[in-house]
């Protein structure tokens, strides 16, 4: 029998992106996921893309018995970790939950797979846990910074405590993925993100506005130092991030400890020069509007991956035009998220678009 791999927060973005990325490599897959912020659609539609049923627990990490339950019933080898709350300004809010989820949440995922000798893990992590930056582009031998945000912490906390493990005990193989800012969609336009109520993310909030569901863009802060007084950030498109976790599991065969790797595209891209390079593609008018500068927001940021890409072959391969055509197939063919069920008819439609 096959071993399979065990991907909790499967159902989400970045989860269902890799969770194809592992079906389609061949590998044998079980999604855990609370559906908090997900929805059963993206799983219906990744067994349409991969024409194979997807095996799906619909549970909590923070549930040891659903754990047990689930490592003594499946032959799972290595466990690729998603679940967790995302939001920077929820976690300021409401920073229990955010500890309990992410933190509590990891800590006992790794009880249950201490308890059945399942060592390998990948891990979510993000260019978030570097903080202010210190030196530009990031590398991941500066070490972590002082993320200024609960959210951040957390993650920061998690790669601690996967550090501690790691050398507690040398079977542990652990990779930890910061990611840069991950966007974009896969190319079917049938799955891709989905925020629950208001966005905060520049991509989900610039689509709204193309999509005439609201009236303007804020771009926060033209003062910066950067190229044109805009923030610069390192926009990633999910399927090559979905590769890195393929890459990553693979590479766990061969070795152990904690690794750490940057997945991002080496390029920094402010937000006029991405407002433009949308209206450039769609020939759709953007109308901004400049505002105070975000709490909490850094002028500029953007990975070295050199490391990823000589340990792991990584190299991330979508620009940013691709990134924009396909988050924008992916918002014309849901215009509502996974509650538009647009069929087969309009993703065929659509797929006549660009
Ligand atoms: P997402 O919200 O789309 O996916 C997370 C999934 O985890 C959701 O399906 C949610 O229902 C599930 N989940 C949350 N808590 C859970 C729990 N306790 N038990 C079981 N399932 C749970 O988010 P995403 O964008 O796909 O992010 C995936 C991971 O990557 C997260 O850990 C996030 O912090 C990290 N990350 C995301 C970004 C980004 O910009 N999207 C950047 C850096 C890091
Ligand atoms: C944010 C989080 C980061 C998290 C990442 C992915 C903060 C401070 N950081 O990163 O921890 O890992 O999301 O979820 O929240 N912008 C606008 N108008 C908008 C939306 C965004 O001008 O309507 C600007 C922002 O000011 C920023 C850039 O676009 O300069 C990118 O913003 P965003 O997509 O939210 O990502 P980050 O802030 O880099």
């Amino acid at each position: 029998m096959h071993k399979t791999t065990l991907i909790t927060g499967g159902a989400g973005y970045i989860g269902s992106h890799t969770t194809l990325t592992l079906i389609d490599a061949g590998r044998q897959v079980l999604v855990l996921d609370n559906l908090c912020n997900s929805c059963r659609e993206s799983l219906a539609r990744l067994e349409y893309l991969t024409r194979r049923r997807v095996d799906f627990i619909e549970g909590d990490i923070r549930d040891s018995r659903l754990l047990d339950d689930i490592f003594s019933r499946y032959d799972i080898d290595a466990v690729v970790h998603f679940a967790g709350l995302k939001s920077v300004e929820e976690s300021v809010r409401k920073p229990l939950d955010y500890y309990a989820n992410n933190v509590v949440g990891t800590l006992n995922l790794c009880h249950a797979m201490a308890r059945f000798e399942v060592f390998k893990l990948v891990f979510s992590s993000s260019a978030t846990v570097y903080g202010a930056p210190r030196q530009i582009p990031l590398i991941e031998d500066l070490g972590a910074g002082k993320p200024i945000n609960p959210y951040g912490r957390t993650k920061l906390l998690i790669e601690e405590l996967l550090t501690d493990l790691c050398l507690s005990d040398p079977r542990w193989t652990i990779a930890v993925l910061r990611y840069f800012n991950p966007i974009g969609a896969h190319d079917s336009g049938l799955i891709g993100e989905n925020p629950n109520g208001k966005p905060n993310n520049l991509l989900p909030c610039l689509t709204r506005v193309a999509m005439r569901q609201v009236p303007e863009l804020m771009v926060y802060g033209s003062d910066y130092p950067t190229v044109d007084g805009t923030c610069v950030r390192d926009y990633v498109h999910v399927v090559d991030l979905a590769d890195g976790h393929l890459r990553a599991l693979r590479a766990l065969q061969n070795t152990n400890g904690i690794h750490v790797w940057n997945l991002g595209t080496g390029i920094g891209h402010s937000v006029l020069q991405v407002i433009h390079s949308f209206e450039d593609i769609t020939g759709i008018t953007i109308p901004l509007r400049f505002a105070p500068r975000r709490d909490g927001d850094i002028a500029e940021c953007w990975a070295d991956p050199t490391k990823a890409g000589r340990e792991l072959g990584w190299y991330a391969q979508r620009d940013l035009m691709q990134m924009i055509i396909d988050t924008w197939r992916w918002q014309m063919c849901n215009p509502h998220g996974y509650r538009s069920q647009p069929g087969l008819a309009a993703s065929i439609a659509l797929k006549q678009w660009v």
